[in-house]
């Protein structure tokens, strides 16, 4: 027998309670938030007929979850993430909000603060043996016309599916860098291809993942985040064609329109006219702006990042 009491007067007025809205003090937000999430709780407890076990099973899992740091990992491979951004295209398409390079994830291993270089950078430290990458191209706008001045800030995984400064082997900033486009909008670097990864196989990530039945691969995928003068600020990654995860990433970060085709070539020439030997690789990838005079747009969201004021 399933026993329901969260519709009585005794236990609305003890869920209030519980939220702070019998007092004058607090957040009003946080109060409301609260209780939604207090009242919601109580009755996927009742209705899915949560055993105390399951309770504190779950009560565990998040103590888990805080330790490994991997709450962001969390919310990106349940979708969560994945949904804001579904949920901000459908408020663009409202107001009429369109055109410019889509919008995805941004992940929870962005590190502010990353060198800045003008028009090219080198982003790996020549440590990792990877297979030198070449990666250039132009940041417009919706009319097709090239953002000069325009901050490419890029990051990626090395070889082996991890990043610098959460993988703290790696040197400092290997793999990230800002760079300001040119008088044409162009950026360029240089770096090495990026392995896709997975959640680690020991963590509460993947803990839970097994319970669904899933994987948590992600496709190899570099990320950026562009930001132009009176342009909105894009967060965006572009996924590589090719990789078996493509269509099937366990973040939901892919797009069809953030696919980028990458060449693999083994023509020494054109390696020694790049200044390299062996097999390299390159991509070409524009960026495009919407334009915004809202200056809170031109900015990307706040949320804790490593090394962010
Ligand atoms: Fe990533």
């Amino acid at each position: 027998m399933t026993v329901k009491i969260s519709h009585t007067a005794d236990a609305q007025k003890f869920l209030e309670e519980a939220s702070g809205l019998h007092n004058d003090a607090g957040n009003p937000r946080a109060k409301a938030l609260i209780h939604r999430i207090l009242r919601d709780s109580v009755n996927i407890i009742e209705e899915m007929a949560v055993t105390p076990e399951e309770f504190w099973k779950a009560v565990n899992y998040l103590n888990v979850l805080g330790t490994r740091q991997e709450a962001g990992l969390l919310v990106a491979g349940l979708g969560l993430e994945h949904y804001l951004d579904l949920l901000m295209d459908a408020e663009d398409e409202q107001v009429g909000k369109s055109g410019g390079t889509p919008r995805t994830i941004e992940g929870p291993l962005y590190v502010a603060g990353a060198p800045l270089s003008d028009g090219f950078a080198r982003l790996d430290d020549g440590v990792d043996p990877g297979v030198v990458l070449f990666m250039q191209g132009q940041v417009k706008n919706t009319d097709g016309a090239p953002l000069a001045g325009a901050i490419v800030d890029v990051w990626h995984a090395n070889t082996g599916g991890t990043y610098s400064y959460f993988d703290g082997s790696q040197s400092e900033f290997n793999l990230r860098r800002r760079i300001v486009t040119d008088a044409e909008g162009r950026y360029r670097f240089k770096s090495i291809v990026p392995s896709g990864y997975g959640c680690p196989p020991d963590g509460p990530t993947q803990q839970l993942l097994d319970q669904l039945g899933r994987h948590g691969q992600r496709p190899a995928h570099i990320h950026f985040f562009i930001s132009a003068d009176d342009h909105r600020h894009l967060t965006t990654q572009i996924n590589l064609d090719g990789d078996e995860y493509l269509h099937d990433d366990f973040a939901y970060a892919t797009r069809d329109e953030l696919i980028a085709k990458i060449t693999f070539s083994d023509d020494q020439q054109r390696a020694a006219a790049h200044g390299v030997t062996g097999r390299f690789a390159e991509i070409e990838f524009d960026f495009t702006l919407q334009s915004s005079a809202q200056p809170q747009e031109q900015q990307r969201i706040e949320r804790v990042r490593a090394l962010e004021d």
